[in-house]
C-alpha cells in the first residue's frame, strides 16, 4: 500500500473526464489513501456527487456558502488537511482561474488557500490546450510550482477530434501522486549545489549589449534533475527565454561580473556545475549614455577587457566546493583540449561537447539545439556517452553528481 496514511483531497472539474476521477479514486484507495473530494458545479453535470461519496466513502463538498460544511471543516481546512491537493481533470477554466488567483468558488477558493504542493490533470479540447493563452496559464503555474500530469494525445471523448488534451489516465495520475508523496529523501538531499546556465549579456551603453546564442536548456535541466534528486539546487542564470525549472531557486543576472558575484555569494557549496556560456570578455567602459551616431562621425571603436572566469575563480577558491564541474565546447582535440581546462580551471570534470559534427546546435545551425554528445573527462581518464537530448544529459550527469559526492564522503 504505497500511499498507506495519506490524505489526498481530489478537486473534480468539469469535463467529460471526469467519470474517469472514479477510477482514480478507487486506485487510490486501493493503495491506502485517504481521498476526500470537492466537486465544481460543472462537474456535477457530468458525474454525480452520490457516486463519488459512495466511492471515496467521506462527504463531498460542492458549495462554498453551504453553512453546513463550512461549519464543520470550512474552505481553508480542507487543504490543510490534506498531504496533497489534485484537480483532476483539470478544466482550462480552472487551470486560469488558479494562474490568476480568482476565488469565485470552493474549488478556487481551496486551490488559493492551499499550502500544499498541487497537482493538476488537464483535460480539455485540443484547440483549447494550445491555445495561447492556456499556453501562458500552464508556464505561469509550472513557475508557481505545480506539477502538471498529462495532458496525453488521442481521439477526444466527446467530438471526436485528435490533438493534446486527454487526461492522463488514472494510473499515470497515481503514479505522478506516488512520486510526489514520496517520503525516500533522494540521494542528493542536504546538498547545496550551484548551477550556471545561460548566456552573458555585457553592456555597451544603456541600451546596447553583446551576447550570445546559449539557450539555457542545458543548464536549466541539469538544475532540475539535480533538483529531482532532493539537492538544494541554487541556479544563477544569465538572460533566457525559458521559465525558471521547479524547485530550483533561481538568482537572475545580466553580466559575467554580476554572475560571478552572485555565485561567490552562494558559497560554500557541495558542488557546482558551470554551464553558462560566459562571456570572454567585456566592453572595457560602458557608456552612461547611448552612444549616438553624429553626421560624418566615424563608428565608434569598442575596448575589450577580459571577464572573469567564474569556474576558475571557484575552482580555486579558498571555499571551494567539493566537486567542481565545467562545461566545454570544442571542435578539435577535443579530449586533449579539455583535460587542459580541467586542470587550468581547478576543475574536477569537464563535460566536453564535441560541435564539430552539430550536436547542441539547433535548426538555424548555432547554438540551443535539443541534443547533446558529450565526453566526460576527469583526472581517471575520459567517458563517451552516446548522443541524447538535453534531459538525458542532465539525469545522467546528476546521477554522476551524486555518485562522485557520495564517494567522496565514504
Ligand atoms: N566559464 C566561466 N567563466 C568564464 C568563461 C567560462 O565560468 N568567463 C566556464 C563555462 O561555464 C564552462 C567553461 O568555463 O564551464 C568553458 O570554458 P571556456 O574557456 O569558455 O571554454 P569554451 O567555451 O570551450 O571555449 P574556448 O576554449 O574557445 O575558450
Amino acid at each position: 500500500m504505497t500511499l498507506s496514511g495519506k490524505r489526498i483531497l481530489l478537486i473534480i472539474g468539469g469535463g467529460i473526464a471526469a467519470y474517469k476521477s472514479l477510477d482514480l479514486i478507487r486506485r487510490l484507495r486501493e493503495r491506502g489513501a485517504a481521498v476526500r473530494c470537492l466537486m465544481t458545479a460543472a462537474a456535477q453535470q457530468f458525474v454525480t456527487p452520490l457516486s463519488v461519496g459512495a466511492l471515496s466513502a467521506d462527504h463531498v463538498f460542492t458549495d462554498l456558502f453551504d453553512r453546513d460544511d463550512e461549519h464543520d471543516v470550512g474552505h481553508i481546512r480542507l487543504s490543510r488537511e490534506a498531504d496533497l491537493v489534485v484537480v483532476a481533470p483539470a478544466t482550462a477554466d480552472l487551470m486560469a482561474k488558479l494562474a490568476h488567483g480568482l476565488a469565485n468558488d470552493l474549488a478556487s477558493n481551496v486551490l488559493l488557500a492551499a499550502n500544499k504542493p498541487v497537482l493538476i490533470a488537464p483535460a480539455m479540447n485540443p484547440k483549447m490546450w494550445e491555445h495561447p493563452a492556456t499556453r501562458r496559464n500552464a508556464e505561469q503555474l509550472a513557475r508557481d510550482g505545480v506539477r502538471l500530469v498529462g495532458p496525453n494525445a488521442g481521439e477526444m471523448a466527446e467530438s471526436g477530434e485528435a490533438g493534446e488534451g486527454r487526461m492522463a489516465e488514472p494510473l499515470e495520475i497515481v503514479a505522478a501522486i506516488e512520486a510526489m508523496l514520496d517520503d525516500n529523501p533522494g540521494p542528493l538531499s542536504g546538498k547545496t549545489i550551484i548551477v550556471t546556465s545561460g548566456p552573458t549579456h555585457e553592456p555597451i551603453d544603456p541600451v546596447r549589449y553583446i551576447a550570445n546564442r546559449s539557450s539555457g536548456k542545458q543548464g536549466h535541466a541539469i538544475a532540475a534533475a539535480l533538483a529531482r534528486l532532493g539537492a538544494d539546487v541554487r541556479l544563477v542564470s544569465g538572460p533566457v527565454a525559458i521559465a525558471d525549472p521547479q524547485g530550483v531557486k533561481t538568482v537572475h543576472v545580466e553580466s559575467a561580473v554580476e554572475m560571478r558575484d552572485a555565485v561567490e555569494q552562494l558559497l560554500p557549496a557541495d558542488a557546482a556545475i558551470f554551464v553558462a556560456a560566459v562571456a570572454d570578455w567585456r566592453a572595457e567602459s560602458t557608456a552612461a549614455q547611448k552612444i549616438k551616431k553624429g553626421p560624418g562621425e566615424d563608428a565608434p571603436v569598442l575596448r575589450m577587457t577580459e571577464n572573469p572566469d567564474i569556474l576558475a575563480t571557484v575552482g580555486h577558491h579558498a571555499k571551494r566546493p567539493r566537486l567542481v564541474i565545467g562545461f566545454a565546447a570544442e571542435t578539435d582535440h577535443v579530449e586533449k583540449n579539455a583535460a587542459g581546462k580541467l586542470k587550468r580551471k581547478g576543475a574536477d570534470i569537464i563535460v566536453a561537447n564535441d560541435v564539430s559534427h552539430g550536436s547542441g546546435i539547433g535548426p538555424s545551425g548555432v547554438m540551443g539545439g535539443d541534443r547533446n554528445k558529450v565526453v566526460i573527462i576527469s583526472r581517471g581518464g575520459a567517458e563517451e556517452w552516446p548522443e541524447m537530448d538535453k534531459h538525458g544529459v542532465a539525469e545522467r550527469l546528476a546521477a554522476l553528481v551524486a555518485e562522485r559526492l557520495e564517494s567522496a564522503e565514504s
